[in-house]
């Protein structure tokens, strides 16, 4: 087939409506919006129902259209600084607002027909509203499938006692769920642990009652999760990642691309890139202590410190005066980066990260190995099996000091530890941009998803 039947094929509109309903942070918006940019090149119309919360920029989606639900903010964002979990059981009180947006999407005979609701799988009442419209609900998971099977499996490690943690057992390993030790489980600190448990429930026996699972992940990464999540979810399973390898036309957001300048002046896999997300937090004298370590580390360094990173800071007023200027150029902070730029960056040889699901797997598409300090749920997951499955990094403890910080560095940077943590993480970028090129694992199921959406 030639390029241009391809492009009108891939043009062609399908007379369906798909409506995103994205979970109001930025690890999980990213994602959906990338996914909708995806359908949306193989000609499906897009909706957006979206809190007030993060909204998404309509200005960087001229092609989709937005709806917003109004309703109740103030406390939504309240409990949002105080406890997420808290905050995650309040969003999936929003049924009567969301039922109302979706009664008039539906209603309307000048769109599209509505095909079905995405919901993101931690909205798990979504299903209660989409069963009194009929209409499908499809999930999407931002996580990985590693991380959901140990959510899965909360009722199991509770009745064995794993969970709640105990102070005393965090090493032992979790037997049923190899290679995962107790300190690995997906939870969080919360005064809240029972709401906790409740959430995790609703959300995996909800993603079992849809009609299908989206994942951004790939064959070749979760083979083994993906073929047990397919034992144990008997609906149909999709995983059609890594999103922003797939390649659809839409645009990117514009973002500040100034770092990308400064890692220009740097030798090749010589910079440190640190960043631990969106929502993560440290504590003000393990800020001092990351300062520092980046500091005797000798090498270069890239880091996001997001205003609100730092618990009861501004941003950088903690830092000793002069610190950057000391360093002669070799530190640059920046409150956000164009990430996926920067890990494509030749520049950039080691990630120092906090794991969410997305700066994982955007790193393993890039070939750069990880430092792993993991903050919460999905988090501790992710990195063990970063450290001990994939092998594409190392943990560092988020017991942090100064001198582990310099000798993981020096560990992954200089020695043949990090060299062969580098040849693995080339290989998986390999598997990455082979699986959703014409003939992958990715671009195959896309092919699947896509019909299975236009006949939903
Ligand atoms: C949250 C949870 O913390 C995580 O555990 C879960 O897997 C997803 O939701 P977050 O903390 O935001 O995610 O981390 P992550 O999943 O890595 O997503 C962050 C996104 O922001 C990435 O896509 C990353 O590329 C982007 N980002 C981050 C930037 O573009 N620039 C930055 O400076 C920092």
């Amino acid at each position: 087939m030639d390029n241009t039947s391809t492009k009108s094929m891939l043009q062609e509109r399908i007379d369906r409506r798909l409506i995103f309903f994205p979970l109001p942070l930025q690890g999980h918006i990213s994602p959906m919006l990338q996914l909708a940019n995806i359908v949306h090149s193989k000609g499906f119309s897009i909706t957006i129902v979206h809190l007030k919360l993060n909204p998404p920029n309509p200005a960087n989606y001229p092609h989709f259209t937005f709806c917003l639900i109004e309703d109740g903010l103030s406390e939504i964002e309240e409990s949002f600084n105080t406890d997420l979990i808290s905050f995650l059981a309040l969003l999936n009180n929003k049924y009567e607002p969301l039922k109302q947006v979706l009664l008039q999407l539906v209603a309307d005979t000048s769109c599209d027909p509505v095909a079905c609701l995405i919901s993101d799988a931690i909205f798990h009442f979504t299903t209660e509203v989409c069963k009194s419209l009929q209409l499908p609900r499809i999930v999407l998971r931002t996580g990985g499938v590693c991380s959901f099977l140990a959510f899965a499996a909360f009722p199991l490690l509770l009745q064995k006692g794993y969970l709640p943690l105990q102070d005393d057992r965090m090493e032992e390993a979790v037997i049923e769920l190899p290679p995962l030790r107790i300190k690995d489980l997906p939870v969080i600190n919360t005064p809240y642990q029972d709401k906790l448990y409740e959430l995790v429930q609703e959300m995996v026996q909800q993603t079992k009652a849809s009609s299908g699972l989206i994942w951004n992940s790939f064959q070749e990464l979760e083979e083994m999760p993906i073929a047990k999540l397919r034992q144990d979810f008997q609906i149909p399973i999709f995983a059609i990642g890594p999103f922003h390898k797939h390649n659809c036309t839409a645009p990117s957001p514009t973002e500040d691309h100034s770092p990308i300048s400064w890692l220009d002046k740097h030798d090749p896999k010589s910079v440190i890139y640190v960043s631990f997300g969106s929502i993560a937090t440290i504590e003000e004298a393990e800020f001092l202590e990351v300062a520092w370590g980046l500091a005797s580390s000798k090498h270069p360094f890239l880091w996001v410190v997001r205003p609100g990173l730092i618990r009861g800071a501004e941003w950088l007023e903690l830092l000793p005066e002069g610190f950057l200027d000391g360093l002669n150029g070799r530190g640059h902070i920046v409150k956000w980066a164009p990430q996926l730029e920067v890990l494509a960056h030749p520049s950039v040889g080691v990630f120092w990260t906090h794991n969410g699901w997305n700066s994982t797997l955007e790193s393993i598409c890039e070939g750069v190995p990880m430092i792993c300090t993991p903050c919460f749920t999905d988090q501790w997951v992710n990195a063990r099996y970063v450290s001990h499955v994939w092998k594409v990094g190392q943990h560092l403890e988020k017991d942090l000091s100064r001198e582990n910080i310099e000798r993981a560095v020096t560990r992954l940077m200089e020695e043949r530890e990090g060299e062969e943590l580098r040849e693995r993480a080339v290989r998986y970028k390999e598997m990455a941009n082979v699986c959703v090129r014409p003939g992958g694992s990715s671009y195959d199921t896309l092919s699947k998803l896509l019909k299975y959406l236009s006949f939903s």
